[in-house]
């Protein structure tokens, strides 16, 4: 099943390292990251569980919960954990799913056929705390994804879903974000009293709300 922005993500029951779970009950009213691994004992995911332990604090100031996902069964997960904290010098901290029966990658089309007909795709998946998905990543096995990206593009969406601003290119938090091109110049004067810099009527430039 393909997902699109916007759409209500399925939801799904699971077995974790951290016991059931029903993803939306989980989420609760906190945006959320799910996100795949081809498969267990290999060592590009090993450095991403790893990686995603350190920046966990990170996660949590954002409100976000992360999930991680393999196809391996629960057991396997936990004799990996103790490989990543090893070799990783983190264990993981948050839930990853055991996924043998390929029912919520399949759920979530992790399973590219072209590419691997068992393992799943390295998926990222961005939902906001209504379920809605706000953004969806898909690298190849070889390519080990930048978490610090994700974070930087989850503090774009958490400001765009609070303020009528865009953020451009290479944008990181409490640099100068845009002006959507919906709100009027007479709206803005409202919305951003201290003013902006036009560069061209399509393009206004101010300082990020809040900051
Ligand atoms: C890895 O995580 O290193 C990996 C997994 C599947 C295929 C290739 C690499």
């Amino acid at each position: 099943m393909t997902i699109r922005l916007g759409d209500v993500v399925p939801d799904f029951t699971a077995e974790t390292t951290e016991g059931p779970i029903r993803f939306h009950e989980w989420l609760g009213d906190s945006w959320g990251v799910l996100f795949s691994h081809p498969k267990n004992f290999t060592p590009v995911c090993t450095t991403e569980l790893g990686q995603v332990a350190r920046l966990k604090p990170e996660f949590d100031r954002r409100n976000v919960k992360v999930i991680g996902l393999s196809v391996d069964p629960l057991d396997a997960h936990e004799k990996w954990a103790e490989d990543i904290a090893e070799t990783q010098g983190y264990a993981p901290n948050f839930p990853l799913i055991a996924d043998p029966e390929r029912t919520v990658s399949g759920l979530y089309d992790m399973i590219h056929p072209n590419a691997s007909d068992t393992m799943t795709v390295r998926s990222v998946f961005v939902v906001g705390p209504d379920k809605k998905l706000k953004l969806s990543l898909t690298y190849p096995a070889s390519a080990g994804r930048n978490f610090d990206e994700i974070l930087r593009v989850i503090d774009s969406l958490q400001l765009t879903a609070q303020h009528a601003v865009a953020t451009p290119a290479n944008w990181k938090d409490g640099e100068d974000v845009i002006i959507v091109p919906s709100v009027s110049d007479a709206a803005a004067k409202e919305k951003f009293p201290g003013g902006w810099k036009t560069l061209k009527p399509y393009l206004r430039v101010v300082p990020q709300p809040g900051k």
